[in-house]
């Protein structure tokens, strides 16, 4: 098989990309190790920046979402049992967040894809990469006991922080950063209606919470829970009378409850590699960067690299400029780092630390104290919240 991108991954990553670039008239493969369906049942973060928003139309893929998805002007901030509101929209002139699930934004990316007749391969098994170092890349893969070639001009890595792309670039050239918190979020999907209008974030003594939703009639909850806890040490009756504990009073009390649909544990990590590119080779979302869910920034900037990425190759295809992809690891590097900042400041001021000594806890409420005081601090929450600009 012969294409000009060739795309490891079908996640969101992926997908975009690959839809873009068809867009533009150019050539891709995508080679995605699951199933859709297994992609299709992963469940992640819901918050999108107007940004990710606007690439999603660009890519013919956001009709659901402006009907369906639920627009959010701000959010609340629970600490000492107390409610406080961010208010985005007057704290950025104007700026709000859309709320619709990722796995509704890979399933509008999968129809988009295809309905143009996009070239996915599913179930590829033990893809490599091979010959970087030449101006004619290949991947090599399996599939239904075959083995398959695909030649290309470039490689995008898509595939997430487990893939392979990553580990291709050698040890000499790649450097990363890493910090891993000590404690998991435990989350509950449920058929029930979401028990405020807008988010709750809560500082609580027994850890952090988080009220979400997915729509009108589908909630999706988190609590901090210790990082080596089992789905299975979680009853649904635990987890709600978790929740309940550590929700402000007003809340707790009307909260509806109801019969889990889904239930993960997910640990929380901060993660960079550089750079993001190494010869014919790209790293695009989580292959590159993990974020902790904190400030859900994961699906956020997986759409900034491809934003940056798909302009840089359509470029070079249209006028044979390299400016784009020279400049590509450097560009999203510096919006990561940004996004990398904001979401462990979120993460260290909204949890219970194991660690944390008295001090460091009276440091955290005089944080939270200062920031429901102050509307340039206010401000600047709202400002990252939104999407800092591409
Ligand atoms: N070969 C082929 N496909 C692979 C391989 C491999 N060796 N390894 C992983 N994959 C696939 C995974 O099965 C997955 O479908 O790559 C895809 C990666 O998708 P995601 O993990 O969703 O990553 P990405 O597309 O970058 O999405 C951005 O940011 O914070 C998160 O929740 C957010 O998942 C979202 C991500
Ligand atoms: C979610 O809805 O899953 C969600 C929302 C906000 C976050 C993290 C997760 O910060």
């Amino acid at each position: 098989m012969r294409t000009q991108v060739a795309i490891i991954g079908a996640g969101p990553s992926g997908l975009l990309l690959s839809q873009l670039l068809h867009l533009n008239g150019i050539d891709t493969v995508v080679l995605e190790r699951r199933t859709a369906d297994y992609v299709l049942g992963r469940i992640r973060a819901g918050v999108l920046e107007q940004g990710m928003v606007e690439l999603l139309r660009e890519a013919g893929a956001g009709d659901r979402m402006d009907r369906e998805a639920l627009i959010h002007d701000g959010t609340d901030i629970c600490f000492n049992g107390t409610r406080h509101r961010i208010d985005f929209k007057g704290l950025t002139g104007g700026k709000v967040v859309t709320v619709y699930g990722q796995t509704e934004v890979t399933r509008d990316l999968m129809e988009a894809r295809a309905a143009m007749d996009g070239q996915l391969v599913y179930e590829a098994a033990d893809v490599a990469i091979h010959e970087l170092d030449t101006d004619r890349p290949r991947l090599r893969y399996r599939k239904d006991g075959a083995e398959h070639e695909v030649r290309c001009d470039y490689v995008v890595g898509c595939d997430g922080f487990h893939g392979i792309s990553r580990r291709t670039i050698p040890d000499t050239v790649l450097r990363t950063y890493e910090r891993v918190y000590p404690f998991g979020w435990m989350g509950l999907l449920s058929a029930t209606p979401p028990v405020s209008e807008e988010l709750i974030y809560v500082n609580h003594d027994r850890g952090f919470a988080l009220c979400s939703m997915r729509s009108a009639s589908r909630s999706r909850y988190y609590v901090q829970c210790p990082a080596d806890d089992k789905v299975d040490d979680w009853s649904d009756d635990r987890f709600w009378a978790e929740l309940i504990a550590r929700l402000p009073p007003d809340a707790a009390e009307t909260i509806v409850t109801g019969a889990s649909l889904e239930k993960t544990i997910a640990p929380l990590r901060s993660f960079v590699a550089e750079p993001m590119r190494y010869q014919r080779l790209f790293l695009a979302g989580d292959s590159a960067h993990i974020v902790p869910p904190t400030g859900a920034k994961g699906l956020n900037l997986a759409a900034s690299d491809i934003h940056y990425l798909s302009r840089a190759l359509i470029d070079f295809y249209k006028s044979g400029s390299t400016e784009g992809i020279d400049t590509y690891s450097d560009t999203c590097l510096a919006r990561v780092w940004k996004a990398e900042r904001f979401s462990w400041w979120m993460t260290m001021l909204l949890h219970r630390f194991p660690e944390a000594s008295d001090f460091d806890r009276k440091i955290q409420n005089a944080e939270l104290e200062y920031l429901m005081s102050s509307e340039v601090a206010m401000a600047s929450l709202a400002e990252n919240y939104v999407g800092l600009p591409y």
